[in-house]
């Protein structure tokens, strides 16, 4: 049996190994997004690094501050940031977008998280319609071609109106939809910056080269790879806090049980008796034909 942290759908050659020794494999990153498993929940503790550092880099790149300050050379305004997808990486970077004094918007296609936006002092901007991507497992499922035409619209009003992108959209914790265009961009004040923080699953910004900086009229556009790895400290700090909670997941009648019905473990189990189980995984194990 393994336990691990190795995100499975990138990781197929590691898959087909496991099922070829007929492992029974667990990825924490795969555990379910419940209110039971917050305490063992991997994935969030990197998106947060993740979302935190994508700001620093952003502010790093732009040539304003992001602050209101009265200067010699009179008022300079705030930095407008927008940020797509306001999932745990969205939320801590709109929190550290404000923290540093930028005026923040957000935009989501899962409507409950309008209320967590405004609460971090951010502005919630969504395409009005019935739609809503919410699912019972806290990912966003993907919404109809009508509802993506819409939203496009809103993204070019956005991209041209801020200085600073972030992006961190991604269906079903895996799949990043492609949200900016070319044209978009295209549109952007040169010297603003994108930073695509769902680069590693192909980006939502159709420029974006994964582990590059690309400029493209005079906006840079960045997307990163393994941001937590920046902030080595505290992805470390995370497993010492993380994993015996997990391995307690398993501990039931005072013996350690392997029960395939426990929602945590479920979710988590990602080979088992020679088999690809988890779905997502399958779900790319099938579309790769590996
Ligand atoms: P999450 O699943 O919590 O958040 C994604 C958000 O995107 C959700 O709120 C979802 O509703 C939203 N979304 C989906 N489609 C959308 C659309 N069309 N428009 C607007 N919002 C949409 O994911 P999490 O944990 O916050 O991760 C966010 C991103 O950060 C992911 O792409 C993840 O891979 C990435 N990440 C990057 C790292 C790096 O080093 N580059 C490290 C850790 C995470």
């Amino acid at each position: 049996m393994l336990l691990a942290s190795f995100q499975p759908t990138k990781a197929l050659e590691s898959v087909r190994e496991l099922t070829a020794k007929r492992i029974t494999a667990f990825s924490t990153d795969c555990i379910p997004r419940i209110t039971r498993a917050q305490s063992m929940d991997t994935l969030s503790a990197m998106s947060n690094i993740a979302g935190y550092k994508a700001v620093l880099l952003a502010a790093n790149e732009l040539a304003k501050y992001f602050p209101m300050l009265m200067t010699a050379a009179g008022t300079i305004f705030a930095a407008k940031v927008f940020v797509i997808g306001a999932g745990v990486a969205g939320l801590q970077a709109m929190a550290t977008a404000k923290r540093l004094g930028a005026t923040v918007t957000a935009t989501d296609t899962r409507k409950t998280v309008g209320e967590q936006v405004q609460s971090l002092g951010g502005r919630f901007v969504a395409v009005e319609s019935a739609e809503d991507a919410q699912t019972a497992s806290g990912y966003a499922k993907e919404l109809s071609q009508d509802f993506y035409r819409k939203q496009g619209e809103l993204i070019a009003q956005q991209c041209a109106a801020n200085d600073v992108v972030i992006t961190t959209a991604l269906i079903g914790g895996v799949k990043a939809p492609k949200l900016i265009t070319a044209e978009m961009v295209g549109a952007m004040q040169p010297g603003s910056v994108i930073v695509d923080l769902a680069a590693e699953a192909g980006g939502n910004c159709e420029l974006t080269r994964p582990g590059e900086t690309v400029v493209e009229n005079g906006v840079k556009i960045i997307g990163p790879l393994n941001l937590p790895s920046t902030c080595l400290r505290m992805a470390a700090s995370c497993s010492p806090a993380t994993w015996p909670r997990f391995i307690l997941a398993f501990w039931k009648e005072n013996a350690f049980n392997l029960d395939l019905g426990d929602e945590i473990i479920k979710g988590a189990l990602i080979t088992h008796a020679g088999e690809v189980v988890h779905a997502a995984t399958k779900q790319r194990w099938k579309a790769t034909g590996a």
